[in-house]
């Protein structure tokens, strides 16, 4: 995938844009969607997409392993990335725009993608350049979000654009039709549930992102502050996941700390403590979850400003308006 996928003679009307692509998805949903969003870009004469693939040196498996998906939380909670195989860019090559696609993991971005900001080309690469990110995940993104945001910082870029795209199901059957998916690699595993990941409509779909950006790029505009792609349903946040979230975080991190102290990611010491923290999250999912639920369904009224308010910090840059779908066929 390291090759320049689509190039052209350059054009009289405006210089050729370069484009850059990072790509890492283990079932290939990222991958697809993300290709959607790409194929427009590649059919044009004057934009050249250079795609690059993100290799651990020890790959995740797909499926997973029950252990093995376990055993991530802690280095995805602490963003601890394992290292990358060498990468094909320098970090001396000059992208006008940046398509960084990104998964979830335990509410943190996936820890190929960490790596990859936290790799020293990245920094060269990414300083002062505009950044579309795309997150395809279950539905729990907004502290990843934030995380992303600061990783960014750190590479001084400047990130334009956030599509999402999640899996439509409701939250409850999610929890259990994502893990499913992971563990077994079949999407349907349980007969009469909805298949687990993004539906196949919103992945079609989200070439109109691909469209909304080549037309940006002709006229320059990724030079500018303002998002590329309004009113396009990039992102349409539920604040209300933000408690859950923010929960689940805190015990990620403060458990994921005794167990980067008690191993390495594999080693079977950290066994008895998965195991332990299991018993943990089980009896936190039938006891906190349905009281924290409860609790806000009561003070929903009384924070509906609060939650107005989150919700436009999160749907922010692109936000979830639709005024400009028909141009792009929807
Ligand atoms: C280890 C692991 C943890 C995950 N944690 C989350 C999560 O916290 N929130 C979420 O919405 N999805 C989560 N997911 C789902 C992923 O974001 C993603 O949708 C799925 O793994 C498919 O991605 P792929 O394109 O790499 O196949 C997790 C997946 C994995 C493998």
């Amino acid at each position: 995938m390291n090759t320049i996928e689509s190039s052209s003679e350059s054009s009289a009307r405006t210089p050729v844009k370069r484009v850059l692509l990072l790509a890492y998805s283990q079932s290939g949903q990222l991958d697809r969607i993300a290709e959607r969003i790409a194929e427009p870009l590649r059919q044009d004469d004057r934009i050249v997409v250079r795609v690059e693939s993100l290799r651990p040196v020890r790959p995740y498996p797909f499926p997973w392993t029950f252990f093995g998906f376990l055993d991530a939380f802690p280095e995805c909670a602490h963003m601890a990335p394992p290292p990358l195989q060498p990468l094909s860019l320098t970090g001396d090559e000059d992208f006008d725009l940046v398509i960084l696609p990104y998964q979830v993991w335990f509410l943190a971005p996936s820890l190929p993608v960490t790596a990859f900001l936290r790799h020293p080309v990245a920094g060269k690469l990414l300083k002062g350049k505009p950044v579309v990110t795309l997150i395809a995940c279950r539905n729990m993104w907004m502290l990843a979000r934030d995380k992303m945001q600061l990783l960014l910082d750190a590479c001084g870029a400047r990130l334009l654009d956030n599509v999402v795209l999640v899996d439509p199901s409701p939250t409850m059957v999610s929890l259990f039709t994502t893990p499913l998916w992971l563990l077994s690699g079949k999407r349907d595993f349980l007969p009469g549930l909805p298949p687990a990941g993004v539906d196949e409509p919103s992945i079609d779909a989200a070439r109109r992102f691909g469209l909304a950006l080549r037309d940006a790029l002709h006229e320059s505009r990724e030079c500018g502050a303002a998002p590329l792609l309004t009113g396009l349903k990039a992102a349409d946040a539920d604040p209300h996941l933000l408690f859950s979230e923010k929960v689940a975080t805190r015990s990620f991190f403060v458990w994921g700390k005794l167990l980067r102290a008690v191993g390495e990611p594999g080693q079977a010491r950290r066994r008895p403590f998965l195991i332990l923290y299991l018993i943990f999250l089980i009896a936190m999912i039938l006891t906190v979850v349905p009281v924290s639920l409860l609790i806000q369904a009561v003070l929903r009224p009384l924070m509906k400003k609060r939650f107005a308010r989150l919700k436009q910090k999160y749907d922010a840059p692109s936000g979830c308006g639709d005024e400009r779908m028909c141009l792009y066929g929807q």
